[in-house]
């Protein structure tokens, strides 16, 4: 039995909601042509991986991405090794791809909440292509509703699609988490679309965020557009309903993380190992992080040839210009970066552009002596929570513009655009007295360990169904 087997076994139970309907637009796994045949992908990012880690029975839809995808039955059950759930995949067109995915879902909304206003394209294109796919998805899902039905809806692809359920059935039960930050008004204001788009995320009951701060920043948006809320219990009143917003910070699989064997520790420690894992995407400060290690060695010397930055990046949304751009960038930076400090026997950043396997990733969390997570922000950030349950004992340097920073305190907290601060973090890190680290990695520990993934899914239900429960 493999070590994450035992673990399913025993919350199998707990998680079993056999009427449960999630959408979401990536899908988890991916199958794709290979010279051998058919291969099975785990797809890579947070939505993804919580929710296989969680889901124990119904039904997943999402967008069929992969060239093999197709090639099966309609409805497939997963994971391949121990299925538990089934899904559906949805088909999209080349021109919905563009312009839903790359466009509006990534081009316009991102951007947004990301705070990057002035990288985001408006075409109108992107946006009948967005409300054109969003009903497809809301077709999809009604073919499959029964009574009894719980419909999940997940993140900004879908914002459209809990109020064009509703308006099939009134009475469908519908939640949305939304696993991006939500921004303040004055950004969502900015949005032409802000309408449409506030009003299909309140066709669901339940709305979920990482995070008290983008709960706050939902309320303000409602108020704003001339909505009825409850200040002090996060109500929003529309005419016939009264729908929740809440924070649910999205935990990991903790013990999948902390019972990896420990033999995947494979490389030979020299010197001491600082890690950064990241989707090529601007948010996540990948060149900041350069710029800060680079300070690093500028202004501490003494670490020459005694730290390596191994840096991870995974390809991301690369027909977005803006990715390709950031891609370019990176990869200047780290040649210009080595050649400046680059010796016979040591490199000081080690950079893979390239999906990183599981194996090779828990290794990297077991070897890494510190983790240097600096995204510009972050709707939550679940790497760090995979680093702290895996390595024995680190040291976590983490930004304060991400949502897992409002839990993670004895972390070392950062502002990723101030190079200095960073840069003497990473030695603060390093030099870190061993009762100290000890402390506060245990502490770490514990609160990612209390609120995992199997906390984050019972208490979103829990709440969900209180909702209902109180209006029979
Ligand atoms: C973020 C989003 C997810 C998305 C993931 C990977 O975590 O919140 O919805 O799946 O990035 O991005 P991709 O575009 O590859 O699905």
């Amino acid at each position: 039995m493999g070590y994450g087997a035992k673990r399913i076994i025993a919350t199998m139970d707990t998680q079993k909601i056999d009427n449960l309907i999630i959408a979401s637009n990536r899908e988890p796994y991916t199958h794709k042509k290979s010279k051998t045949g058919v291969v099975c992908e785990k797809n890579i990012g947070g939505l993804v991986s919580s929710i296989d880690a969680t889901m124990r029975s119904g039904l997943w839809i999402a967008w069929g991405s992969s060239d093999a995808d197709f090639l099966g039955d309609e409805k497939i059950d997963l994971p391949p090794e121990h299925p538990r759930y089934s899904l559906k995949r949805i088909r999209l067109t080349k021109a919905e791809i563009d312009n839903y995915y790359h466009g509006f879902s990534n081009s316009t909304l991102w951007p947004i909440f990301h705070q990057f206003i002035e990288k985001a394209v408006f075409d109108d294109r992107y946006w009948n292509s967005y409300k054109r796919v969003n009903l497809k998805f809301a077709e999809a899902v009604i073919e499959e509703i029964k009574e009894e039905s719980l419909i999940w809806v997940h993140d900004y692809h879908l914002s459209l699609l809990p109020k064009s359920i509703r308006n099939e059935y009134k009475d469908a039960k519908i939640a949305i988490f939304w696993h991006i930050p939500w921004v303040h008004w004055d950004t969502f204001n900015d949005l032409p679309q802000r309408e449409e788009i506030f009003e299909g995320i309140l066709g669901a009951d339940l709305i979920g965020f990482h995070t008290k701060s983008y709960v706050q920043n939902f309320i303000e948006c409602a108020k704003n557009l001339g909505f009825i809320v409850d200040e002090r219990k996060k109500t929003i009143n529309t005419d016939d309903r009264m729908i929740k917003v809440k924070s649910f910070p999205i935990g990991i699989d903790y013990h999948a993380f902390s019972e990896a064997p420990r033999y995947l520790t494979t490389r030979k420690k020299s010197g001491k190992i600082i890690f950064g894992i990241d989707r090529l995407d601007y948010t996540k400060g990948i060149l900041n992080r350069l710029f800060a290690f680079e300070r690093f060695l500028e202004k501490y010397p003494e670490f020459t040839k005694k730290v390596t930055l191994i840096q991870a990046t995974s390809p991301s949304r690369t027909r977005v210009e803006e990715y390709r751009s950031m891609k370019r960038e990176i990869d200047e930076n780290v040649g210009r970066i080595n050649g400046r400090y680059e010796t016979m026997d040591w490199t000081p950043i080690r950079y893979f552009y390239r999906r990183i396997p599981q194996k090779t990733l828990l290794g990297y969390y077991m070897s890494a002596d510190v983790a240097l997570i600096t995204p510009l922000i972050d709707g939550m950030n679940v790497i760090v929570k995979e680093y702290i349950a895996t390595n024995d004992l680190g040291v976590a340097i983490l930004s304060e513009f991400t949502g897992a920073a409002e839990e993670l305190k004895e972390a070392i907290i950062v502002n990723p655009y101030d190079i200095d601060e960073v840069a003497d973090a990473i030695k603060i890190a390093l030099e870190m007295p061993e009762k100290e680290k000890r402390e506060r990695f245990t502490a770490l520990k514990e609160r990612i360990q209390k609120k995992d993934i199997n906390w984050w899914f019972k208490t979103f239900f829990d709440s969900w169904r209180k909702i209902y429960a109180s209006s029979v």
